[in-house]
């Protein structure tokens, strides 16, 4: 064990507290799967032993990352990787979801994986593989990127690279992670790589991207399991007027069914089409593609982190001011008569609000939109200001879980849950200045300290329950 992972001593007893003074325990299925989530540009560095990506020029482009920061080092997860799996297993995790990079596959650095792989089981550490969490080769881009129809299939050539030499071993693939960032946050809001802003871009990248997944699923081998790990927006309107409700179902069509129309029904809704009708005609949508993208889903991942409050607006209140930096752009081709409110309440440190049910009502959402189809929460959890003993984040997570477990009681079939994160990593346009992990990291010395909440994960895992 790594030492400053085994000497630890568990001075925090928040859940030690609460077991002993009763409460209502909750417990899980068995099987369920209790992992964390990472991705490559957010964790491993080494970024001379790849080719460069979106995110590695967008680092570098003056005033789009905070403080400057860039991946070339991150956490150094390249270099530290067992220590990294030994953390884990520390910590009695049973699953661990991780992407990989693309940039550093067409390097030639598969191997790197393949290893990662076998160390994760050698300690019964089950891997869950997300093929493409928007590092995107820079000379895909170059060449027009997601909204070029060809980056699809260089993506399933990629995706076919990667499962040849891992899914003897490797069960669980995730396709892509949160399509409704690299399309629209990377298209049209520009906050994040590449950042361009063309709204009729942004609706091409979503098209690609989804066909992108439809190709990298009818290529995966059968005993692989398919998925894809949305970020669906949990949208409520602010009032039952019938503006707000429309105002709901636009963002709805935009966030959501853009993606769930083709990939869950094999088609795109009808209202998307019609409410997008100035921005695009839809033409790079050849016959086929739906029925292409609807490919049979073995789970449908479902990233959360906070509930979306729209209401009408005449002129709208320009860019949705929800954490994922400030645009001079919206993320929302043809929704400017939207406004996004911020709910009261407590927030994390990225600002966004906290509120469970949110969650709940995801789960609930695609269990009655898909029945049968398992569920997995592939990313859930909260920044807070860099600290040991953090009781802000357990709270996070216990009430998130608690919603998890209102699902599962009311028929939602979900198999498990990724904790983001691990540790401490490269938050995107925010740099190392958001913390999201469990584990403590210390980016002078690169030392990893498991926080309170590591402790009361691990717990957690070992015991299949918890109290409230
Ligand atoms: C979404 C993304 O998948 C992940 O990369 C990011 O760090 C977290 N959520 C937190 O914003």
């Amino acid at each position: 064990l790594p030492t400053n992972t085994h000497t630890h001593t568990h001075t925090h007893t928040h859940t030690e507290a609460d077991t002993d003074t009763g409460g209502r325990e909750l417990r899980f299925p068995d099987g369920f799967l209790w992992g964390t989530a990472t991705a490559a540009f957010q964790i491993e560095g080494a970024a001379s032993l790849r080719g460069p990506s979106i995110w590695d020029t967008f680092c570098r482009t003056p005033g789009k990352v905070h403080g400057g920061d860039t991946g070339d080092v991150a956490v150094d997860h390249h270099r530290l990787w067992r220590e990294d799996v030994r953390l884990m297993a520390s910590l009695g995790l049973g699953a661990y979801r991780f992407s990989v990079s693309w940039p550093r596959v067409l390097a030639g650095g598969i191997g790197f994986y393949d290893a990662l792989v076998d160390e994760l089981l050698s300690y019964g550490i089950r891997p869950c593989v997300t093929l493409y969490h928007w590092d995107l080769p820079q000379e895909l881009e170059s060449a027009g990127g997601w909204p070029e129809r060809e980056t699809a299939y260089a993506f399933a050539r990629y995706a076919e690279q990667v499962t040849a030499a891992l899914a003897d071993r490797v069960e669980l693939w995730t396709t892509l992670n949160e399509p409704w960032c690299s399309a629209f946050l990377g298209y049209a809001s520009g906050v994040h790589a590449p950042g361009r802003t063309s709204p009729a871009d942004s609706l091409r990248a979503a098209h690609h991207l989804n066909l992108a997944h439809g190709l990298a699923a009818a290529a995966l081998p059968a005993r692989a399991r398919a998925g894809i790990a949305l970020n669906p927006s949990a949208v409520r309107p602010l009032t039952g007027s019938a503006a707000d409700l429309d105002a709901a179902r636009r963002i709805d069509a935009l966030a959501n069914r853009v993606f769930t129309g083709p990939l869950l029904h094999g088609a795109y809704p009808q209202d998307l089409l019609a409410d997008t009708a100035a921005v695009t005609d839809w033409s790079f949508v050849r016959h086929g593609d739906e029925a292409l993208i609807h490919q049979p889903l073995d789970y449908l991942g479902v990233n959360y982190y906070t509930p979306a409050v729209v209401s009408a607006a005449p002129d709208g209140n320009g860019p949705r001011a929800d954490g994922h930096g400030a645009a001079a752009h919206s993320p929302w081709p043809a929704a400017e008569s939207v406004a996004f409110h911020q709910p009261p309440g407590e927030r994390t440190d990225m600002g966004w609000s906290i509120d469970p049910t949110g969650l709940y009502d995801l789960l609930m959402r695609f269990t009655r939109e898909a029945p049968g189809l398992p569920l997995l929460v592939t990313e859930n959890g909260a920044a807070y200001a860099p600290d040991l003993h953090d009781p802000q984040r357990i709270d996070y997570l216990e009430a998130h879980l608690a919603s998890v477990h209102r699902a599962l009681a009311d028929g939602a079939p979900v198999e498990g849950y990724f904790l983001w994160s691990l540790m401490d990593n490269f938050e995107w346009s925010y740099g190392y200045s958001k913390r999201f992990g469990i584990v403590q990291v210390d980016y002078e010395t690169q030392a990893r300290t498991p926080r309170s909440s590591a402790h009361w994960y691990a717990r957690l895992a070992r015991k299949g329950s918890f109290h409230t």
